[in-house]
């Protein structure tokens, strides 16, 4: 049971009826069948249950109402016979679809969509303070542009619980919904509010990384998609408890545990928030100060649930996200994980084949750690990455550090600084990455 949902427990589930929309042309990482399969399990994490669904192949969307008219009705009928009372969406709905949709689907239910519902996961979810201030704004920012009736969120957020569990962030729950008047001028103050106090969070998180960068140790950043088993491999590895559950984002908050390597040095190992294909926007964008810690990171951990139909899918999603974050400059570790449950040991083989560089393991019985450990030493203190580099002359430290802990194929000195082609032990390449050039020689810099 996850931190705070326990109210599917007091209450009895709503019936959901799930709906997606394929438009020709729209690239879809998952099939259909799978995306909503997906929203299912979102659905019940959310404590929703999901009664019935159906889905739509489209040239293109109708403007109104995203659906075709026949879908509507279609779909109302269904929700009669079926009696749910909230219509779920698989994509984000455009401000005006939702609208026009909630007209048609009338006053008893709510229309949903995907990101609502990632969203209220999330309220659930966020145990720290910082946590809380990044979903409460990332729902502000989701609802702005939706202000109608029943945005009962706010109302239950007024005493100040921002984004907390049990707040119920998108109004899925009926009971108590009050017609609510707040203005879009008083979501902006709360909207500038709540990033004045997450630049504070951010600053200081700041100041933390670079005490930690201080103490020079290397940073790992764990990152996958939700339910890999980040938090279970974190454990392994530390011992530490982190709280792990077979639920989606059942971790928000980053958690930070020192790890012994092999050769007597140590590494911070950090847990993030897990990914999802169609991540929300708004989420990404609030969750900024979380994700930099996997900006920052000297080599991430990419943890895989070999065992799920998606892997490929799942581990793109991951990859795109990253991109998006800008954080793929960072070196990875592909960490092929449950391979406890696979019934044929050689599918661990074949899968290992499939990504670049990678080990498998199970965290769960804690088999393949000190490979995965030994990888990561490797990776980042002996396995030299080739690199070319434009470091200005203000950069000393990156230019000494190049000569002290990595290998000088060629050196010039320009006037925009030092150009150098060379190798540099891998947990360094994230530094250097910033000044990469791509081979442009340096005598067309002057
Ligand atoms: P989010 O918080 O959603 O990002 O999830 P997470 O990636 O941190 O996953 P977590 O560690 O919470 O694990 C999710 C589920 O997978 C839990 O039920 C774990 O017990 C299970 N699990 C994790 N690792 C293994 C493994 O090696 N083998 C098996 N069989 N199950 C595992």
């Amino acid at each position: 049971m996850p931190k705070g949902n326990t109210r599917s427990n007091l209450k009895e589930l709503e019936r959901a009826l799930i709906v997606g929309v394929q438009i020709a042309g729209q690239p879809a990482l998952l099939s259909m069948d799978d995306s909503l399969e997906e929203l299912s399990v979102l659905a019940r994490t959310a404590g929703l249950e999901v009664v019935g669904g159906t889905s739509q192949q489209l040239e293109k969307p109708n403007p109104k109402t995203l659906i075709g008219k026949g879908k509507v009705e279609e779909i109302q009928a269904l929700a009669d016979e079926l009696n749910v009372s909230v219509i779920l969406f698989d994509d984000e709905l455009s401000p005006r679809h939702q609208r026009e949709l909630e007209k048609v689907f009338g006053d008893n239910r709510r229309v949903v969509d995907r990101t609502a519902l990632i969203l209220d996961i999330f309220a659930q979810h966020a145990s720290t303070h910082e946590g809380a201030l990044q979903v409460e704004l990332a729902q502000y920012e989701y609802r702005l542009p939706r202000l109608t009736r029943a945005w009962t969120h706010l109302a239950r957020q007024g005493g100040g619980g921002g984004g907390r569990s049990g707040v119920g962030g998108v109004g899925l729950r009926g009971p108590g919904e009050t017609q609510l008047e707040v203005d879009r001028r008083e979501i902006g103050r709360k909207i500038a509010k709540l990033k004045q106090d997450l630049e504070k969070v951010s600053a200081r998180r700041g100041r933390y990384r670079a005490q930690r960068k201080r103490a020079r140790l290397p940073v790992i950043a764990l990152v996958g998609y939700t339910n890999a088993g980040k938090s279970t491999l974190l454990n392994a590895l530390a011992g530490a408890e982190v709280y792990v559950a077979d639920q989606l984002f059942a971790t928000l908050d980053p958690t930070t545990r020192k790890v012994d390597l092999p050769g007597g040095r140590e590494a911070l190992f950090t847990d993030t928030v897990g990914f999802i294909q169609k991540l929300p926007t708004t989420l990404v964008e609030a969750f900024k100060a979380t994700l930099e810690e996997i900006q920052e990171a000297d080599l991430l951990l990419h943890v895989v649930d070999t065992t799920h139909p998606n892997v490929h899918e799942q581990a793109e999603a991951v990859l795109q996200t990253l991109t998006e974050i800008e954080a793929d400059h960072i070196p990875i570790l592909t960490v092929l994980n449950k391979i406890d449950r696979l019934a044929d040991p050689d599918a661990a083989r074949e899968a290992l084949q499939d990504f670049e560089d990678a080990v498998a393991v199970s965290a769960l019985r804690r088999q393949g750690l000190d490979e995965l450990l030994a990888a990561i030493s490797h990776k980042l203190y002996e396995a030299l990455a080739p690199v070319e580099v434009l470091l200005p002359y203000q950069e000393g430290a990156l230019i000494a550090l190049f000569h002290e802990q990595g290998k000088v194929d060629r050196i010039e000195h320009t006037r925009s600084g030092v150009h150098i082609q060379g190798r540099i032990p891998g947990r360094m390449l994230a530094r250097y990455s910033v000044f990469a050039t791509r081979g442009v020689p340096a005598a067309e810099d002057e």
